[in-house]
């Protein structure tokens, strides 16, 4: 039997404007360190539309488009790069489904987030959905890696 591991993948987490602003982001932190994830990569900026609009490219043209990257470029955001084998699906459940009134509880979405009334629901993090998602995120976030 082979004793060999899968190699480690990648993934681009942010923490949005709501969960710095509520001081969320060492909590995240945890979260992810806790799973047994690493953070290779860790940076704070506040987003222009362009760099946003790029991001979230798949989204042009959805009602909350507009509302998301008002959102997104109203304060500093967290973004990280998290490593370790499956990260990209792993910290998709630990961040917990995107409506954070159905995210389960015991995720980030589920436990730190609700429905506040706005235009586009705000639930702390971001994870990318793919391994193509990731390269193309962290190319964004990360230029010079
Ligand atoms: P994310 O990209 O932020 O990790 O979240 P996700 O995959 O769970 O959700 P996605 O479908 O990619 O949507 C991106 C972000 O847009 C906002 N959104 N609002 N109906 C709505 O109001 C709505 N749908 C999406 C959320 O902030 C979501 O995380
Ligand atoms: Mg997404």
């Amino acid at each position: 039997m082979s004793n060999s591991s899968t190699p480690a993948e990648r993934t681009l987490i942010l923490v949005k404007p709501d969960g710095v602003r509520r001081g969320l982001v060492g909590e995240v932190i945890r979260r992810i360190e806790s799973k047994g994830y690493k953070i290779v990569a860790l940076r704070m900026l506040t987003a222009d539309k362009d760099l946003l609009a790029n991001h979230y490219a798949e989204h042009q043209g959805k009602p909350f488009y507009e509302p998301l990257l008002e959102f997104m470029s109203s304060g500093p955001i967290v973004a990280m790069i998290a490593e370790g084998q499956r990260v990209i699906e792993g910290f998709r459940s630990l961040a917990g489904a995107t409506d954070p009134t159905l995210a389960s509880p015991g995720s980030i979405r589920g436990d730190l987030a609700r429905d506040q009334g706005t235009k586009v629901v705000q639930n702390i993090v971001h994870g990318s959905d793919s391994v193509e998602s990731a390269q193309r995120e962290i190319k964004i976030f990360f230029p010079n890696l």
